[in-house]
């Protein structure tokens, strides 16, 4: 039976494709795209990646590719609505044709109900005789009552069946506290408690609903947390811990610590704006989340070289969801938790107001590489520094970073401001360079891998591509791209009908991605489709790009058709118009 073309939008909207092939292939973070080793044949050096932004996976060796459904179906061996299925499983979707929405929602109602009573559960558990060894836990780290209570934090009895028995007393069905994560179920069929024998910490979303927990150990085993799977109500990459707290701040900044109980130790030392990620890295949605209560965030992750590293990492998603940072570092601690419990929180008041922006924080990490009574490492400090200076847009930034970190190193800012000056030459220099090789010139004459398929203007093709690379990054290009170029126009048959069906998706108000597309494209097509995304413009170019591929295809459709002035086909009397101006100045050979 088909499957509706709306719920497969719905899907992929869901799916991360990170996600999804993590599960079976080992992936290293490179750049915006993740590399791993190619599940679908032999190899020992990654030529496999996936790129997030188009949500498609590809492998340089044996040129398999395509977007979340068509990887399940290669590594299951499935067919396309079985992959449907088996994703929609996994993400808690169903599929329409067995059902309607009133009855997901039911679903959903009963789950987010069976989340809040198995907080209950847990909080009466901790205040009950067998939770005296947690309680004294939660004291020992100097945890109020009232902290406790706010948190709603509670205890997971050290039992297999506790929560299990309580909530179906309270009339929850097994596949409902497995729906919430609660429950789990052996091989041998038989179900038991998730968290056992954990202090519990309750994760909560601005509605206030209780989404899912983190349960940690009293002692040093491992793993030190387990925090809920996830389920239809729990997303980690779109919540934040205490975010339910924060948001009625009055503080103008938020704090991004890296601990639940970092978090936990700043609301109580007064600072009620602290939230944390979910047990992973700070995400895009995450940044956008925040974006919505906020415009300035201050990162105080942990001291030790992990901690700054993410620091780093966090910078870059938080500015580019548009959000102002500040970065603070925690001396003689090794995170807030620890500074609040030894020096107070008042000397963590101190730290907030003297905390760097991000580009002073890049500067003294940078600072601190380098031993400055060698001359030589001074000059290799001004180099470094003058790569993150000349980075920055604004002049007036420029300048002034640039006369503080001539004053730091001892040299005088003349000096200094020619070394910024020249590192902004090499990166715009390495841009326009990138560029020129990506949409002007594209690499050599190479015919597609897929045999079936052959590019006969292989120029053309690559702009071709290139266009479609453009469409699928950006679909608000479109409106502007077909009022210029039109199926036809393109040189290879396949990339044509990619772009119509691209416009058809379009225009039946659908998003225009790969999985969209997976259904009415053959596989080889689909292959060539992702080899085509792999082009990567950065949105301040694409307008240009698309210019520049447009002029490509129509100087090579005018090669192909006879050009004329009055030409009824407006791309070829624009080839018309570019030939007699490369003539008039000169600049063909
Ligand atoms: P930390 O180990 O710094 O956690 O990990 P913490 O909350 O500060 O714990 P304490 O102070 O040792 O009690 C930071 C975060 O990483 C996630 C949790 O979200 C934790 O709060 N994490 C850590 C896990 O998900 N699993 C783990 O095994 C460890
Ligand atoms: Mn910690």
């Amino acid at each position: 039976m088909p499957i509706d073309d709306r719920f497969i939008d719905e899907l992929t909207a869901r799916c991360d494709i990170v996600d999804i092939v993590s599960r079976y292939v080992t992936l290293k973070k490179s750049g915006n795209n993740y590399f791993g080793l190619c599940p679908f044949h032999n190899e020992k050096t990654a030529s496999f990646s996936v790129a997030p932004d188009k949500q498609i996976f590809y492998c340089f060796g044996c040129g398999a590719g395509g977007g979340p459904i068509r990887f399940i179906m290669d590594i299951e061996g499935l067919e396309f609505s079985d992959a449907v299925r088996f994703l929609a499983k996994q993400y808690n979707m169903e599929v329409p044709e067995t059902g309607g929405n009133p009855r997901r929602q039911q679903e959903r109602k009963r789950v987010l109900a069976a989340l809040k009573d198995a907080a209950r559960f847990f909080y009466a558990q901790l205040h009950s005789p067998s939770g005296a060894q947690a309680l004294q836990y939660f004291r020992q780290r100097r945890l109020t009552k009232r902290t406790m209570g706010n948190f709603g934090l509670g205890y997971a009895p050290d039992s297999f069946h506790a929560l299990l028995d309580a909530m179906t007393a309270k009339g929850y069905t097994k596949d409902e506290l497995q729906a919430a994560g609660l429950i789990a179920c052996s091989q041998k069929g038989t179900y038991y408690d998730q968290f056992r024998n954990r202090v519990m910490f309750p994760i909560i979303d601005v509605r206030g609903d209780v989404i899912g927990f983190g349960g940690r150990v009293m002692d040093d085993s491992k793993p030190k947390y387990l925090n809920s799977t996830e389920t239809m109500v729990f997303n980690k990459r779109r919540n934040l811990f205490a975010m339910n707290l924060a948001k009625k701040t009055k503080s103008e900044y938020f704090l991004l610590a890296e601990g639940y109980m970092d978090v936990i130790a700043l609301h109580q030392a007064g600072f009620d704006s602290a939230v944390a990620s979910l047990g992973t890295a700070l995400t895009d949605e995450q940044a956008r989340l925040l974006t919505r209560y906020t415009k300035t965030v201050i990162i105080c992750y942990d001291a030790d070289t992990a901690g700054q590293t993410a620091a780093q990492r966090a910078i870059d998603i938080l500015k580019k969801a548009g959000l102002r940072v500040k970065i603070l570092r925690i001396p003689g601690a090794k995170d807030p938790d620890e500074f609040i419990q030894t020096k107070g929180a008042e000397a963590f008041r101190k730290l907030i107001e003297r905390s760097d922006n991000d580009v002073r924080y890049r500067i003294a990490s940078a600072r601190e590489k380098y031993d400055f009574t060698e001359d030589d490492q001074r000059i290799l400090f001004l180099r470094e520094a003058a790569g993150i200076i000349a980075a920055l847009d604004n002049p007036v930034e420029r300048d002034v970073y640039t006369a503080s970190t001539a004053k730091l190193a001892g040299v005088t800012q003349t000096a200094f401001q020619q070394e910024v000056k020249n590192a902004q030459t090499r990166i715009q220099y390495r841009q326009k360079r990138q560029y020129h090789r990506q949409v002007r010139a594209p690499a050599q004459a190479i015919q597609p891998k897929e045999s079936s398929i052959h590019y006969d203007n292989v120029r053309s093709a690559r702009a071709e591509e290139g266009l479609l690379s453009l469409l699928f990054s950006d679909a608000a290009l479109l409106s502007d791209m077909r009022e210029k170029v039109q199926p036809e126009d393109f040189s290879s048959p396949v990339l044509g009908k990619i772009y119509e069906h691209a416009i058809a998706l379009f225009d039946s108000g659908r998003s225009i991605t790969v999985s969209a597309l997976e259904s009415v494209l053959q596989p080889e097509e689909i292959q060539l489709l992702v080899t085509a995304l792999r082009v990567q413009i950065p949105a301040d170019r694409r307008n240009r790009a698309m210019e520049d591929y447009i002029d490509i295809i129509a100087e090579q459709k005018a090669a192909r058709d006879i050009p004329g002035q009055d030409s009824e086909d407006p791309l070829l009397r624009k080839a018309y118009i570019q030939r007699k101006n490369k003539r008039f100045d000169g600049t063909e050979g």
